[in-house]
């Protein structure tokens, strides 16, 4: 039963307690920090492919996928609350589920947030690229995108997402940590550029364009959910503040929750306009669709705003998900689960320089190689297959620590967090086949490592 084994849930909380970080975070700070990690390339990006799957149904796709992420966020909640530890979902894991799950979804989560650094850094660098060609600069075709990421063109080679992917590693591995202030101030340009949008394009609606309005049915619209949901991912970052809160009980089911229903309000308000301006067979081919239709509608000057809104967005995503992609494996490899070096501090920086180094060029290749639907699914995959977990581990937890005392308790249980399994595994079964083999094989080769190494290697077997 060794494979199960649990990590003392008191001695987390009591070593949480006494950490010397400070307790300075409210509610707001953290719906804020929430958006900051939410809104990016989902929605500057993959609203185009999105509208190409669903047509002007879009809109309904990105209902269908908060709902899946809402009644995660109240699974999450409900542990965020009850053990306010960082480390997000991998520690939620190793403290009921036991250990080979914990080591299951920390390796779910390095593909998840190791890819999602990968994606937004291609939705980057479409918005780059768009921002350059209003100065009238173009890079050669070749180094613009991935291999076969735009039907009929010959791309090679992804540079500006290679190169910004690069520039963020060395910001993390030089310890500039993101600060509160600085996410404020980007999180507030990003929410000013999607109420620009949304200010400027409502008036350039047509709605003839809304018809015929699912034009490829339910299967299109539920295709397009898995894929957008990847807009939702993130607001799980603000779990990894957990022990950076004031009152965490509290603030940090706010703050999941709250920021969740911000997104889902803009969401679909920008898909609805969007698909009103440009008739959405249009997007085919567009890597940067939100400037495009207000090109369409003949705001070029606007459209130029949005760009740099966009770039700045989600240079800021991609810093987070850097963070969190270090912290995790600062986690697993403190905890012996993976090698000892990922956990080396830098002397001089005070960071994990050699994991970040790592981690930093091999998804920069990956940014400049692989094109972003294929990312997208397979963050989506890995997520999903998080949430699925999580909300298991809910009730396993009502189960084995019913004591436990939780400031917020998810409601209606069992029934939401069998919800939240039914729309993940139902979205998951939307995905293609190509991300199901990827996935199974990447899980596959976890299970090896984790028999070969992480096992015996665990501190809790004396390792
Ligand atoms: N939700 C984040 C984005 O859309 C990952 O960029």
């Amino acid at each position: 039963m060794s494979l199960f084994r649990t990590k003392n849930i008191e001695a987390m909380l009591a070593a949480a307690r006494d950490d010397g970080l400070k307790k300075v975070l409210g509610p707001v700070d953290l719906i804020l920090m929430g958006i900051g990690a939410i809104i990016g390339t989902g929605i500057f990006v993959l609203t185009g492919t999105g509208a190409l799957t669903a047509g002007p149904a879009l809109t309904v796709s990105f209902v269908i996928a908060a709902l899946a992420c809402g009644f995660a966020a109240l699974c999450y909640a409900e542990f965020a609350s009850a053990i306010p530890v960082s480390g997000s979902i991998y520690t939620y894991s190793y403290a009921t589920l036991g250990e080979i799950v914990a080591w299951m979804i920390g390796w779910d989560l390095l593909l998840e947030y190791g890819l999602a650094t990968s994606a937004v850094s291609v939705g980057w660098s479409g918005y780059f690229q768009s921002l350059m060609a209003g100065f009238g600069i173009h890079l050669p075709v070749i180094l613009t995108a991935a291999p076969g990421a735009v039907p009929g063109s010959q791309t090679l080679f992804n540079l500006p997402a290679a190169v910004i992917m690069l520039l963020i590693t060395w910001i993390v591995s030089y310890g500039v940590r993101e600060s509160t202030r600085l996410n404020n101030v980007m999180v507030a340009i990003k929410i000013a550029v999607v109420l620009l949008f949304i200010a400027v394009g409502v008036w350039h609606v047509k709605p003839a364009n809304w018809h015929p309005f699912a034009p490829f049915g339910l299967d299109g619209i539920f295709n397009a959910a898995a894929l957008v949901f990847f807009a939702f991912i993130g607001f799980d970052a603000v779990t990894s503040a957990a022990e950076e809160v004031r009152n965490p009980r509290r603030d940090l089911p706010v703050g999941i929750i709250g920021s969740l229903a911000v997104c889902t309000v803009l969401y679909v308000t920008v898909a609805a306009i969007m698909t009103g301006i440009v008739p959405f067979a249009k997007f085919a081919g567009i890597d940067h669709p939100v400037s495009l239709a207000l090109q369409y509608a003949g705001q070029n000057w606007v459209a130029g705003f949005v760009d740099l809104g966009a770039i700045l967005g989600m240079t800021t995503v991609i810093l987070v998900m850097t963070f969190g992609q270090t912290r995790i494996i600062f986690a697993m490899s403190r905890d012996g689960l993976l090698p000892e070096r990922l956990s080396k501090v830098h002397p001089v920086h005070a960071t994990p320089f050699f994991a970040t180094w790592t981690v930093g060029i091999v998804f920069a290749f990956i940014a400049a190689f692989v094109p972003l639907n294929v990312l997208a699914e397979l963050i989506n995959i890995g997520t999903l297959s998080a949430f699925t977990l999580i909300s298991v581990a809910v009730l396993v937890l009502r189960k084995t620590r019913p004591d436990l005392p939780r400031a917020f308790r998810c409601p209606g249980v069992p029934v939401v967090p069998l919800l939240s399994v039914g729309f993940c595994l139902f979205l998951m079964a939307h995905l293609q086949a190509l991300t199901w083999i990827a996935f199974s094989s990447w899980l596959a080769i976890g299970l090896a490592i984790y028999f070969l190494y992480a096992r015996r290697n665990a501190v809790l077997h004396g390792g």
